[in-house]
């Protein structure tokens, strides 16, 4: 987790640091830092708090060209100003940033006490400064102190150093991401582009074993041995616009009304002669899979329990796990699965540790992301982008949408190649319907009730969520967003299993949002019924022409389409009134507490 930027180049380093770090929060936003070296010693200002805290404790910008910055989501020690980074050695003359575990630090930390080191923060991140440190005291030279320092961590890291009375940057990456950025006058690195977006968008994906030099001048890749290693420019195509809340009051609300722009990059040039076509996956490429195995957590494990639906529907062995239970739900796996790694970041631990045990056990790896150069999509076989864009609020909305149209189209790519498979008959007409998708997400943002509904219910006890089928994983995916922004409880359900338990908690105090999508939803109108007969409020949400909706209290309502699509309607209904209701109890709508965007740690 965390998120840690570096800058060095003409000009003062501070500005660039603190509105990099505004765009990493969604990493974390426990606490914030910088350190700024300007040749009269390394400056550290941290505190626990946003970024906007970090700012308003700086009476003025520490002077400088050159420095890094950190955006903290706490794993060791809680969020207080000791354990914000930059963490230092005891000289002050060392400061480091770092994203991951330092899986010995208890042990270094001992080691180092005993040679008279001194703590001043419960994190694992203190033991690299004072490692640095120590290695330049015995070896003498800064880049080989920090080679042998980042030779002797376990664990994961992305960590950039600066050491007093250098120009210099240092960086070194192992299993989190870190990203070269390059402009005329000024480097960066940073846990993701976004961070430097309105300087350059020409940037260097960094490896795992990478050890960057960054000088004003010249920037060195080398292997932790020391030799160098060439690593290819790419450019990324985001708008440094599309990283900014532009007119919206929050960037969720922003990328709700973005979901019409992103659906259409998704689906452009994706349908082929009536087929689904992607880029790099030849005709015949899934030939061989027998099973496909979906691994996702949170919204993306909803995305993908849509796609696995369609993947069923067509014939095709199936399964749609958990990636944080993989090793105890997977079963077994060969050279025929393919598994399917559905991570809009690319960067969750969970995610990762399942494909890699999946690959270990023979299977071929695809991952389904949003972020070129994202772990998940250098470490898989092979890679197929969502293209949303960047996405920052904490709570996924876009990218829910556009994963599972991806997946979507991707379920009758892999249809059509292995032989006992049956794409759908009818994908023409869906896929007819999903040319009209961006058209019917615009109606429902601009006729939809969510806000007067949110406004009728956000004082309840408790929100439940039912759905069948489609609708089952849109009423998952209904509750969790519910329960992300506004604390309050929310449960989502299939339709027939709500009077299996959780109706006990069914009272009038308790609205229950039935997602339908015309297709097969006749328990989502039985169950509906049951518990408003419990005096429970109903609320439909999906195509007017439905018997759920004479019976229903309220209805938000979406266009009429392929029942394959209406439960994508359905959904930015419920993002909408999730957005109403938390802004109505006022919380933090993008920086939810206790969450983070992208959870890098298992
Ligand atoms: C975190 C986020 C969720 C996200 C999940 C998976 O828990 O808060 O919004 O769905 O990670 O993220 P991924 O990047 O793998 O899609």
């Amino acid at each position: 987790m965390c998120g840690i930027i570096a800058r060095i180049g003409q000009g003062e380093a501070a500005d660039t640091l603190l509105s990099g770090l505004e765009n990493l929060e969604y990493r974390g936003y426990d606490s914030a830092g910088i350190a700024v070296q300007n040749g009269s010693g390394v400056k550290v200002h941290k505190c626990s708090g946003e970024v906007a805290d970090l700012k308003s404790t700086l009476d003025s910008r520490p002077h400088g060209n050159m420095g890094i910055g950190h955006t903290r989501w706490s794993t060791h020690g809680p969020p207080t100003d000791e354990n914000a980074h930059p963490h230092t050695d005891m000289a002050r003359n060392v400061a480091v940033v770092h994203n991951g575990v330092i899986d010995n630090y208890d042990e270094l930390r001992a080691d180092l006490q005993a040679k008279g080191h001194e703590f001043e923060s419960d994190t694992d991140t203190e033991v690299i400064p004072h490692l640095i440190a120590e290695y330049r005291e015995t070896i003498g030279d800064t880049e080989a102190a920090v080679r042998r320092a980042v030779e002797t961590l376990e664990g994961s890291y992305a960590i950039a150093a600066i050491v007093d009375g250098e120009e210099r940057v240092y960086a070194a990456r192992k299993g989190s991401p870190l990203v070269l950025g390059l402009d005329d006058e000024e480097w960066f690195l940073a846990s993701d582009v976004p961070a430097f977006l309105d300087h350059t968008e020409d940037v260097i994906y960094l490896e795992d074993g990478d050890l960057v030099v960054l000088d004003p001048d010249a920037y060195r890749i080398t292997d932790l041995a020391g030799n160098p290693v060439e690593r290819p420019v790419d450019t990324v195509d985001w708008d440094p616009e599309d990283a900014g809340k532009g007119e919206y009051d929050h960037y969720m609300l922003k990328e709700i009304h973005t979901q019409p722009t992103a659906l259409s990059n998704a689906i452009e040039g994706r349908i082929d002669d009536g087929d689904a076509a992607f880029e790099d996956l030849s005709d015949g490429a899934f030939a061989d899979v027998d099973t496909v195995q979906f691994v996702a957590c949170g919204t993306s494990y909803h995305a993908a329990m849509y796609g696995g639906q369609l993947l069923r529907t067509a014939g095709v062995r199936t399964e749609v796990l958990r990636a944080s239970e993989y090793d105890v739900t997977s079963g077994p796996v060969d050279e025929n699965t393919l598994v399917v790694a559905v991570t809009q970041s690319g960067e969750t631990a969970d995610t990762l540790d399942a494909v890699r045990e999946a690959t270990s056990r023979g299977a071929r790896s695809l991952a389904v992301t949003n972020v070129v150069g994202s772990t998940a999509a250098r470490e898989a076989d092979d890679a197929i982008y969502i293209r949303a864009g960047p996405e920052v609020g904490v709570a996924a909305t876009k990218t829910y949408s556009s994963q599972a149209v991806t997946l979507a189209l991707l379920t009758q790519r892999i249809a059509a190649d292995i032989p006992d498979a049956t794409p759908a008959a009818d994908r023409e007409a869906m896929f007819d319907a999903l040319a009209d998708l961006p058209r019917h997400v615009e109606t429902v943002l601009e006729t939809t009730d969510a806000e007067a509904l949110a406004r009728e219910y956000f004082d309840s006890e408790s929100y439940f969520f039912i759905g069948n089928g489609f609708g089952h994983s849109v009423a998952l995916e209904g509750a969790l967003k519910f329960k992300e922004i506004t604390y309050e409880h929310a449960e989502g359900f299939a339709s027939g299993e709500l009077k299996h338990g959780p109706l006990a908690l069914v009272t009038e105090e308790s609205p229950v949002f039935a997602v339908y999508t015309g297709g097969d939803d006749e328990k989502t109108k039985t169950n509906a019924i049951e518990a408003q007969s419990r005096g429970a409020p109903i609320v439909a949400v999906g195509p007017e022409d439905h018997p759920l909706v004479d019976v229903a209290d309220a209805h938000l309502s979406v266009p009429d389409t392929h029942p394959v699509w209406a439960g994508l309607l359905a959904n930015v209904q419920l993002q909408l009134l999730s957005y109403h209701a938390a802004k109505l109890l006022d919380r933090p709508i993008d920086k939810p507490r206790n969450l983070a965007k992208s959870v890098t740690v298992e």
